[in-house]
């Protein structure tokens, strides 16, 4: 299906106001791609008659049919490496301490101690990476009567697809290859056939919930980890800007954020001081 010039620009801007993605002139292909089977099974013969259709009338599931198909949800178990290297060893530490210390106070909040936050986890890999971690910490610290209930843990995506996906915890063979040691996936998950379903334990410590990072969302409280990795590199700046500014204010005052390889808070927010730990930048809020 051919795409004028005048449909790539009316289809664009109808992806950014409902999801923030930012495509680029020389990206037009990824609406032509994408979208493309979805206008044919909607019976248009052209993008401009599906643009027409999708802005004629208020369409919730062809919204999310949108969403779906024009969002890249590329992941994968312990993505990078190092991010996690910098959680297990840097963070995970600070955090038991904070759970210690949040107990001991005279009248300690009921629930979680310490919350953490996967914004924009796709299939689910990014957040069950950090439930892992968490449980071998609290495993190796049961002597500071820290366990697993102590720590929250949030998956947020703007896909219902993945979401779905996220939540049934099954993953193929190839993605299980991934990213996840042999040990780790002997101890996390069973198989059956070709599927590989992650273990009870590890899914019940994530909460899933859709959430489009472009809307207010500063109801989900307050956060001591935010990893967003990945994400704002489909954003133009005036919309990571108010994407960074929520999760300023989400922080705890001790609280990190920790970005992709490729993204971060420079010309975005001056709000933020970083530090390194190995390749991986740690954000926290400037004192
Ligand atoms: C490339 S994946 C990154 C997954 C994971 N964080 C990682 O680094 O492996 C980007 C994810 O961001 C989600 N996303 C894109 N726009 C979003 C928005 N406006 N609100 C919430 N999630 C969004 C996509 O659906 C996709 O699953």
């Amino acid at each position: 299906m051919k795409l004028s010039s005048q449909e790539f620009e009316l289809l664009r801007k109808y992806i950014h106001d409902i999801c923030g993605l930012a495509i680029s002139d020389n990206k037009a292909y990824l609406i032509r791609q994408r979208l493309e089977p979805l206008a044919m099974a909607h019976g248009c013969n052209t993008f401009s008659e599906f643009y027409q259709l999708i802005s004629r009338s208020s369409l919730p599931m062809l919204q999310e049919k949108i969403i779906n198909a024009i969002t890249t949800n590329e992941t994968s178990f312990f993505r990078d490496g190092h991010p996690f290297a910098a959680f297990e060893e840097h963070i995970l530490p600070k955090l038991g301490k904070m759970i210690c210390d949040r107990k001991a106070r005279p009248t300690p909040r009921k629930g979680p101690k310490v919350r953490l936050w996967s914004a924009g986890s796709s299939s689910g890999q990014e957040s069950y990476s950090l439930a892992m971690l968490i449980q071998e910490y609290a495993a190796a610290n049961r002597h500071l009567s820290i366990s697993e209930e102590d720590f929250g843990i949030l998956a947020t995506d703007i896909s219902s697809k993945v979401l779905s996906r996220a939540m049934t915890g099954e993953y193929s063979e190839a993605e299980i290859k991934r990213g996840l040691s042999p040990d780790r996936s002997a101890k996390y998950f069973k198989k059956a056939g070709q599927r590989w379903t992650i273990n009870s334990s590890i899914r019940s410590m994530v909460e899933f919930r859709q959430i489009n990072l472009v809307r207010p969302f500063g109801m989900l409280g307050g956060f001591d980890v935010i990893f967003c990795r990945n994400v704002l590199i489909y954003f133009d700046n005036s919309t990571k800007t108010r994407v960074i500014d929520q999760f300023f204010n989400m922080l705890s005052q001790e609280g990190i954020l920790i970005l992709g390889a490729t993204e971060n808070v420079y010309g975005i927010s001056d709000r933020f001081d970083s530090v390194h730990h190995g390749p991986t930048l740690l954000y926290r809020k400037c004192v």
